[in-house]
């Protein structure tokens, strides 16, 4: 699989390592354009890690004004929805932490139809992201998680979006859950200078392992194996997702 990964002995050690990157890519990514463009994944995984970035960082005010929240995906549903991932972010993050209300921007509003959500935030993006040669926008950071179906983002198996190489946010209605959703696009994904993979619990062991020890040439099982990313990639393991790894995967 490409990209380096870390496994660590808990969940709490692997949100040490990330708030540290954190840090880091937010400080150049403000040094080198003036703000720091950061995409986060819905889910349980990250949603502890959005409270202690809030509650405990070192991350200073400037730093917090400077950064730009996006989301890497959205269920489309009223934003104070249980399934809104604004909603989870909105409730660990963004009422805790030094963020300018302008600078959060949600991915989906019942205002808009979910075509006009996309049209939207298609806009956004283009309006408000560095844009690589391709123009397709460039997020300092993008936060992934992984479904026991090897999804991320709304990145589903056996979906169109899956082959989506012009837009960089799209809608897909996903068959198995019955539901819209609204989801950045891997040329998205594939053009930020840092993703960030977040995968815990047992749950998600074997698929791991499969992806681990896929050959480099392999036919692509999962969707999260078509995250390949001109910049930085880095997964982050704890050892109950990462227990059927081989040392030299
Ligand atoms: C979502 C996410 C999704 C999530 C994975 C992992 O909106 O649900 O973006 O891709 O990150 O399903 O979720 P858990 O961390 O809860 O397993």
């Amino acid at each position: 699989m490409n990209g380096s990964s870390q496994i660590f002995e808990n969940i709490d050690a692997l949100y040490v390592a990330l708030e540290k990157q954190w840090q880091l890519v937010a400080r150049a990514a403000i040094v080198d354009h003036g703000a720091f463009h950061v995409a986060l994944a819905g889910g349980s995984t990250p949603r502890h890690f959005y409270k202690k970035l809030a509650q405990q960082s070192a991350i200073d005010e400037h730093c917090w004004h400077k950064t730009h929240i996006y989301f890497g995906d959205e269920r489309c549903v009223p934003q104070d929805h249980p399934d809104s991932n604004y909603r989870m972010v909105k409730e660990t993050l963004l009422s805790a932490a030094p963020l300018l209300p302008e600078h959060v921007h949600a991915m989906f509003s019942t205002d808009f139809s979910v075509e006009q959500n996309v049209a939207r935030y298609e806009t956004l993006l283009h309006d408000t992201l560095p844009l690589d040669v391709k123009r397709c926008p460039v997020f300092d950071l993008v936060l992934l998680g992984m479904g026991e179906d090897g999804h991320t983002a709304s990145l589903f198996p056996d979906t169109e979006i899956l082959h989506e190489s012009v837009k960089p946010v799209a809608a897909q209605f996903v068959q198995k859950l019955e539901a819209w959703r609204i989801s950045l696009t891997f040329l998205t994904i594939n053009a930020a200078s840092h993703v960030a993979v977040l995968i815990a619990g047992d749950a998600k062991a074997k698929i791991l392992a499969d992806i681990f020890s896929a050959e480099k040439d392999a036919v692509v099982r999962y969707p999260i194996q078509q995250v390949n990313p001109t910049g930085q990639l880095d997964w982050y393991l704890d050892t109950a997702a990462a227990h059927l790894l081989n040392v030299q995967d």
